[in-house]
């Protein structure tokens, strides 16, 4: 089987080249990230909560040599993964994942003219607001010298599997008849088994999230987008496959391998937490009244960003549409929720959200705190509502068909967002049915060309060529297999 090509490129997406709002924007833009940039190193000596990789990496833990390459399946979700794989997981991240390098890129000339731009007098490696997610967050704003050490590793282990020094000695002993969400509840290891909970993990640092905990508030905002960081657009099947994996996918509550139909999970169950997410992420932008308001990146990046065509692929109706981020105007919004009563609500909660941030531009208002929390709440309830395995593939795909044929007028983010959860979707089918369809791969490598942004030297790019029609005859195509 062949791997799927997947869109990260679409995911560095950013985008522009005019825009119809005042210079002095800028100004108060950068002024207040000045303000808020944190405070320099101080020689804090307390202990450490994270052993560092150090602690994972020895040869007979996870360290052993006989590297094996990432899988290379449909999945690409650990599949095909060697039933020891856990012996190498170091040599996985160290060798293959973007995670392991997180903190040299704060080094780097970008983050560098990032920092410029900001007007920020500390660099980006002392910075917390970038530690935050570029590190292992509960100790992003750590600064003994076993923390600054930490930092080096940039995001390792316990970033993801919660800080060890609880966990490490009692989980070399466990086995196959220990109870693993007894354990991992007892000693602090986050239940990554559990797709919710590994959703939630990603998403912290690729969506953002409040403080809590002693973990600084993760925000990529407006400003730190308008100075050169990339634009934040998660979506959890595609991460996940994405993710060089270092683990063979089982439910380790009970052992048993997790393949089928794998994708759609991850999919469905990744859309409500990064929905969660969003909306954690808003209610603190605007409760906190010392961070910037209107929070730009709260709005669809186009409505302001416009290129030069004189018939963009925004459409006449484009601006007054398009308050709410994209990521509020994901597929799963948009999919007739039928049935549902669940999802019917969690999405009405967020059209009300919608409505009380329109209303709230030029003040941070309780009326849409108290509708953000009830959104929140309305997805969660879905969320806990999906059984994890009966998620149907098949299904989903003919409520993708009916929807996407009835959609009028699809922007570039809703297109992106629709390509991933085709490619997850088609994905779980082939593997429910037991066998690839390469017609359908090559079908959703067109889709994919046509949303590509123009490649070259510049980082933030736009969509200019994309084109709503012949993307929309793109999806009729596929959909009609
Ligand atoms: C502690 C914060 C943090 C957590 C938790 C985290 N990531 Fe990341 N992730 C990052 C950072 C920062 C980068 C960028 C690394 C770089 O290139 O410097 C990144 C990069 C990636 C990339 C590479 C993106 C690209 O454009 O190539 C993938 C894929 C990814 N993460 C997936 C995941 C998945 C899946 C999870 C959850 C299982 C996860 N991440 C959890 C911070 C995090
Ligand atoms: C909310 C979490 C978060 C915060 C805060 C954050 N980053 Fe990032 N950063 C990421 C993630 C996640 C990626 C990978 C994006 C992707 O590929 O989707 C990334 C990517 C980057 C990249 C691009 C890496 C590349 O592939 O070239 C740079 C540079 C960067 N971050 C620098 C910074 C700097 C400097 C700061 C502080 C001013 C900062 N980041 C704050 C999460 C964060
Ligand atoms: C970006 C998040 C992330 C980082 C960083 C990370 N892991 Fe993992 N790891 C995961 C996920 C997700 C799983 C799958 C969890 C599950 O199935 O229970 C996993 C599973 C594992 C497993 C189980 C393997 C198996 O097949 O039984 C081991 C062992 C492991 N990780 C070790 C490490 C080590 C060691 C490091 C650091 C060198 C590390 N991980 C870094 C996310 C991460
Ligand atoms: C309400 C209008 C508005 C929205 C919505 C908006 N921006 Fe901006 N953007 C601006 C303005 C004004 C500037 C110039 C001031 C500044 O640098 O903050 C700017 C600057 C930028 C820059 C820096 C451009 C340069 O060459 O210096 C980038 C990149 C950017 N925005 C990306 C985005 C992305 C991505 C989104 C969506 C997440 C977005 N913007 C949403 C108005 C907006």
């Amino acid at each position: 089987m062949t791997t799927l090509k997947i869109s990260l490129g679409l995911v560095a997406a950013t985008a522009l080249v005019a825009w119809w709002i005042l210079p002095s924007q800028r100004l108060r833009t950068i002024e207040s990230s000045a303000a808020k940039a944190s405070s320099p190193v101080s020689a804090v000596s307390a202990p450490c909560k994270a052993l560092g990789v150090a602690s994972c990496a020895a040869t007979a833990c996870h360290g052993n040599f006989q590297e094996k390459l990432p899988s290379s399946s449909i999945l690409g979700l650990g599949d095909l993964r060697p039933k020891d794989s856990w012996k190498t997981s170091y040599l996985q991240w160290t060798n293959h994942d973007r995670h392991a390098h997180a903190f040299e890129t704060l080094e780097n000339d970008r983050s560098k003219q990032i920092m410029k731009l900001l007007g920020s007098n500390i660099p980006a490696t002392q910075d917390t607001r970038c530690l935050a997610c570029h590190v292992n967050p509960t100790i992003a704003s750590e600064r003994t010298h076993v923390a600054l050490e930490l930092h080096r590793e940039g995001v390792s282990c316990e970033a993801c599997h919660g800080d060890a020094q609880a966990w490490r000695a009692p989980h070399t002993s466990w086995t196959a008849a220990t109870n693993r969400e007894a354990e991992y509840t007892a000693h602090g290891m986050t239940k990554l088994y559990d797709l919710g909970v590994r959703a939630e993990t990603c998403a912290g640092c690729h969506v953002g999230a409040p403080a809590k905990d002693g973990v600084p508030m993760r925000d990529v905002n407006h400003d730190l987008i308008a100075a050169g960081h990339p634009r934040m657009n998660f979506e959890y099947a595609t991460f996940l496959r994405k993710m060089p994996p270092h683990w063979r996918e089982k439910d380790r509550t009970t052992g048993a391998e997790r393949l089928k139909g794998f994708e759609a999970d991850a999919w469905r169950v990744g859309q409500a937490v990064v929905m969660e997410a969003h909306l954690e992420l808003l209610k603190a932008r605007s409760s906190d009244q010392s961070r910037p308001w209107p929070e730009l990146a709260e709005f669809n990046c186009y409505a302001c960003h416009h290129d030069l065509k004189p018939k963009g692929w925004r459409g006449p109706t484009m601006p007054a549409q398009s308050f709410g981020t994209p990521v509020r105007n994901r597929p799963i919004a948009m999919t007739n929720p039928g049935t549902d009563e669940l999802l019917k609500k969690a999405i009405d909660e967020t059209n009300q959200v919608e409505t009380a941030l329109a209303k709230s531009l030029s003040v941070k208002s309780p009326h849409l705190l108290a509708k953000t929390e009830e959104a929140i709440k309305a997805w969660k309830n879905w969320r806990e509502s999906l059984v994890e395995s009966s998620s149907n593939a098949v299904r989903m795909r003919s409520l993708f068909e009916r929807d996407t044929l009835a959609w009028k007028h699809l922007t570039w983010d809703q297109a992106a967002d629709l390509y991933r959860a085709m490619v997850a979707i088609e994905n779980a089918r082939q593997h429910l049915v037991g066998q690839p369809n390469p017609e359908a791969e090559e079908r959703l490598s067109k889709l994919y060309e046509a949303l590509q942004l123009p490649r070259g030297v510049v980082h933030f790019d736009s969509p200019v060529k994309y084109s709503p029609d012949d993307v929309r005859a793109l999806f009729q195509e596929w959909l009609k297999k």
